[in-house]
């Protein structure tokens, strides 16, 4: 997706081949600035920190933290060091599991002199299998909202979404978004509800950042005005991302995710997730008993960040000194509350029949 008219990706190889360019995300939407990551701890750091988030993102980051962490140590015991440095991360988005397993499972079977290379080409190769995906996804997705539009001759589509699943969530195009950019690219009138996505406010730093320089029209909400929206027939479709998808069809994504499919269900409003295939875990048979919710520091509700009037920016309290806060980072909507999943191989049920039977080969490895 372009950044003032300039094609960007969220994460690259830089032209020096061993080291990794990425968009540092907590400093959208206020300053674009470019990180530069040249060892496994730097890339976990920036992980942990959320300087690149998003489940897509963090696996192909996850992917290029064990290439560069073979500059300093090509042995098994190097390749099992970094998989567990970089797997203590973050613990919901299985994304990241499947990147690390890749990386090992063909790191291991190389000499140790072949394997800085290999290990950077893999990840070269995650992070363009993700575009591709998403480009599926996009495809899969696009007759939801076509139909949508023929049901509203010069009438406009509106989508709500929550968190950022966009293109900073994933290498390129998002996986939400990955349908939205391209009706708008094929002249489709939308429209999307941006839910700001407190704590940390990806939606409205980052969703509705991406969607501007896209030139999507949107507008940013509080979190609790979807229900009111779709109450109102203000709300077509609601499209979400995912952090983790069970075996069951139960989805995991940002806090809050579930209470807009409650509002979905209770008022006829078609709820979507897109997925990319390395979403799915089919060891996971139940998502909302099993799924490891990560709670995040507490400073994260007891404060926000932002610009003022005089271009500064400020980090400022706004809970009484002493108070406890609570900060559960993603929440389990139950498959029965999701209309369909989209994928790179099509729109599916959420249930284990059907995600088995698109993707078998993940079942398989899943057993392993
Ligand atoms: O905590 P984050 O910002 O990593 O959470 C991101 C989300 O919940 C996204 O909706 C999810 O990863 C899907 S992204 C394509």
């Amino acid at each position: 997706m372009k950044v003032d008219g300039k094609h960007f990706r969220s994460i690259w190889r830089e032209k020096d081949g061993f080291s990794v360019g990425a968009i540092d995300q907590c400093r959208l939407p206020h300053e674009f600035v470019v990180a530069r990551l040249t060892n496994g701890a730097e890339a976990a750091d920036a992980i942990r920190s959320m300087l690149v988030r998003g489940a897509p993102l963090i696996g192909a980051t996850a992917a290029y933290g064990m290439a560069l962490a073979m500059k300093d140590d090509r042995s098994n015991q190097g390749i099992d060091r970094a998989y567990q440095m970089l797997i203590a991360t973050r613990p919901t988005a299985i994304n990241l599991k499947w990147a690390l397993e890749e990386m090992r499972r063909v790191l291991r079977k190389l000499a140790p002199s072949a394997r800085l290379d290999a290990a950077f080409a893999r990840a070269d190769d995650i992070a363009d299998e993700d575009v591709a995906i998403n480009q599926g996804m996009a495809s899969n997705g696009l007759p939801l909202i076509e139909a949508i539009a023929a049901r509203k001759p010069g009438g406009v589509v509106n989508v709500l979404t929550h968190c950022n699943a966009g293109w900073l969530a994933t290498v390129d195009w998002g996986t939400a978004t990955a349908p939205i950019y391209l009706a708008h690219d094929r002249g489709i009138k939308i429209h999307v509800w941006v839910d700001e996505t407190r704590p940390r406010n990806q939606g409205a730093s980052l969703t509705a950042w991406e969607l501007g320089h896209h030139g999507v029209p949107h507008t940013v909400i509080p979190d609790n005005t979807g229900g009111h929206l779709m109450q109102h027939g203000m709300v077509d479709l609601a499209i979400v991302g995912t952090d983790r998808v069970a075996a069951n069809g139960d989805v995991c994504n940002k806090i809050g995710t579930y209470l807009k499919a409650l509002a979905a269900h209770d008022n006829g409003v078609p709820f979507y997730v897109a997925l990319p295939s390395p979403t799915i875990d089919f060891t996971v048979a139940d998502g909302v008993m099993q799924i490891p919710i990560e709670q995040r520091s507490g400073d994260e509700v007891s404060h926000v960040t932002g610009r003022t009037a005089n271009g500064r920016i400020e980090t400022v309290q706004i809970v009484p000194d002493g108070s406890p806060v609570a900060n559960y980072a993603f929440d389990v909507t139950p498959a029965r509350l999701v209309s369909g999943l989209i994928t790179e191989r099509g729109v599916l049920k959420p249930d284990r029949a059907s995600l088995a039977a698109a993707f078998p080969e993940r079942i398989a490895t899943a057993a392993e």
